[in-house]
């Protein structure tokens, strides 16, 4: 082990170089102008897992972006397999006005790299290839078998991994899965995260008059699509954070005393959470704390709105369009298809008949929960320990890895979630960062979990 813990103490500066050089490529997996961004980071990822001494190392096309795999297999069929999943698609950087640096030019400040990607996920798969790294610069092996996939349609759920999983068992089955893609629970508080909220994404468009109108002319007498929408969404969920949605809770299992027992062990600074995020008022459904609210309660949430003038100053019209978008987080057992369906019953229900409603579905996946007795979490705990000094706590996290359950249900495998972000580096927002102790400290992480699996 110390050979290792030495290599890593000196080669901080390798280990900043090539994250900062993944975190230059333009990534956005939702906008087709970025194709070729999408494809020059995979073609990257491929010439590290070349580095590195990875194996069968292949982009895999997709109908969507490509999945890059690499593999070490010599450990023998005594050692464990374990499969490291991660994404190497970004979110978009929009309002681009608000970074205080630009989002694929990283920048360090106080110890903190800033980048979209930096944490999410950019940071968290460096930190596997880099242990991995380290393992074959030092000892020219690993003590387990590793298999590697990055997917570079994670933001915006995994359209197209469920269908290569399913056409590839032979090549990515595995004993567990090993995913840094959560958080931990505060700085210093080293994480195994066991569940995760499923997701369903909606989308509402209405139509009214053929063309946007003479709102003195015709107003009163021709209904507008912005008012309609604003009466649906008033439907969706009532100032107490209840969803309206028909049999919206009826799968909902509930939190359990033992969870509220757990949950509320962990520390929750209000007077900090507020500040951070300068907000008054906390929020949430009555008689759940905070961490219930976030992580284990089902939501519902606008995500973006648009219809009619959005300019400066005036125009007065009737808009011809409006829509939203909507995301759900779901937990157990609620199922992402059926909640769509209920959506839109319910949508529909309460939809008048003077403008055109419609409703689609644009992706989906379940919540996922871990066992906390796995081989894989025990060495997670050790390494932990050894890594930061300190106990790790167990967390929920509230966001979604759509294809968790995809590798439970088809290559039978349960998942690791062993994440090193941050809550407040603005995964998804401007100024995302990411903070260099927790990618070192992440990997001395998996150096050492590499090191207790194989025993
Ligand atoms: N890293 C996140 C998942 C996550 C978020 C875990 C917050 C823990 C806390 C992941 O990259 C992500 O953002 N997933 C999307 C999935 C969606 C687009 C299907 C999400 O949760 O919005
Ligand atoms: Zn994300």
């Amino acid at each position: 082990m110390e050979k290792l813990i030495n290599y890593a103490k000196d080669n901080k500066e390798n280990f900043l170089s090539d994250l900062v050089e993944i975190l230059k490529i333009a990534s956005v997996s939702n906008n087709p102008d970025f194709q070729k961004d999408m494809n020059e980071c995979a073609k990257w990822i491929e010439k590290k897992f070349n580095e590195i001494g990875l194996n069968n190392i292949k982009i895999y096309e997709t109908e969507g972006h490509p999945i890059v795999y690499g593999d070490w297999l010599k450990a023998g069929a005594d050692k464990p397999t374990i499969l490291i999943y991660g994404h190497y698609d970004v979110q978009p950087t929009d309002p681009i006005e608000l970074w205080e640096t630009p989002p694929f030019e990283p920048t360090i400040r106080n110890n903190k790299i800033y980048a979209r990607g930096a944490n999410d996920d950019k940071g968290q798969i460096m930190i596997h290839i880099k242990s991995i790294e380290t393992y074959m610069k030092t000892v020219g092996k690993l003590p387990i078998n590793i298999k590697f996939i990055l997917e570079g349609e994670e933001e915006i759920g995994s359209k197209h991994l469920g269908k290569f999983i399913k056409e590839h068992y032979d090549l990515l089955k595995c004993d567990y899965i090993v995913i840094s893609d959560t958080s931990m629970y505060d700085e210093n508080m080293p994480s195994i995260c066991y569940g995760l909220r499923g997701i369903t994404y909606m989308q509402i468009d209405i139509t009214g008059p053929v063309n946007d109108l003479h709102s003195g002319s015709y107003g009163g007498g021709v209904d507008n699509p912005v008012n309609v929408l604003a009466t649906i969404i008033s439907k969706l969920k009532n100032e107490k954070g209840k969803i309206l949605i028909d049999g919206f809770y009826d799968d909902v299992i509930p939190i359990s005393e033992k969870e509220h027992k757990e949950f509320n062990r962990l520390p929750f600074n209000e007077g900090k959470f507020k500040q951070e995020l300068k907000i008054s008022e906390l929020y949430g459904e009555e008689s759940y704390t905070m961490v219930e609210r976030m992580t284990s309660r089902p939501t519902l949430d606008c995500n973006g709105i648009w219809g009619g003038y959005q300019g400066d100053g005036t125009k007065t019209i009737i808009p011809s369009k409006a829509g939203v978008k909507i995301s759900m987080r779901l937990v157990p057992e609620q199922d992402p298809d059926n909640i769509a369906k209920l959506f839109t019953d319910y949508v529909k229900k309460i939809s008048p008949n003077t403008v055109k409603v419609e409703v689609s579905a644009l992706h989906g996946g379940k919540p996922y929960s871990a066992s906390l007795d796995s081989p894989a979490i025990k060495a997670a705990i050790v390494s932990l320990k050894k890594a930061y000094g300190v106990e790790p706590v167990y967390t929920k996290e509230g966001g979604s890895i759509p294809i968790v359950n995809t590798f439970k249900e088809i290559l039978g495998a349960d998942t690791l979630l062993l994440g090193f972000a941050l809550p407040n580096e603005n995964a998804h927002g401007p100024n995302e960062s990411f903070d260099l102790n927790n990618y070192y400290k992440g990997i001395n992480t998996v150096l050492y979990f590499i090191n207790e699996l194989s025993k």
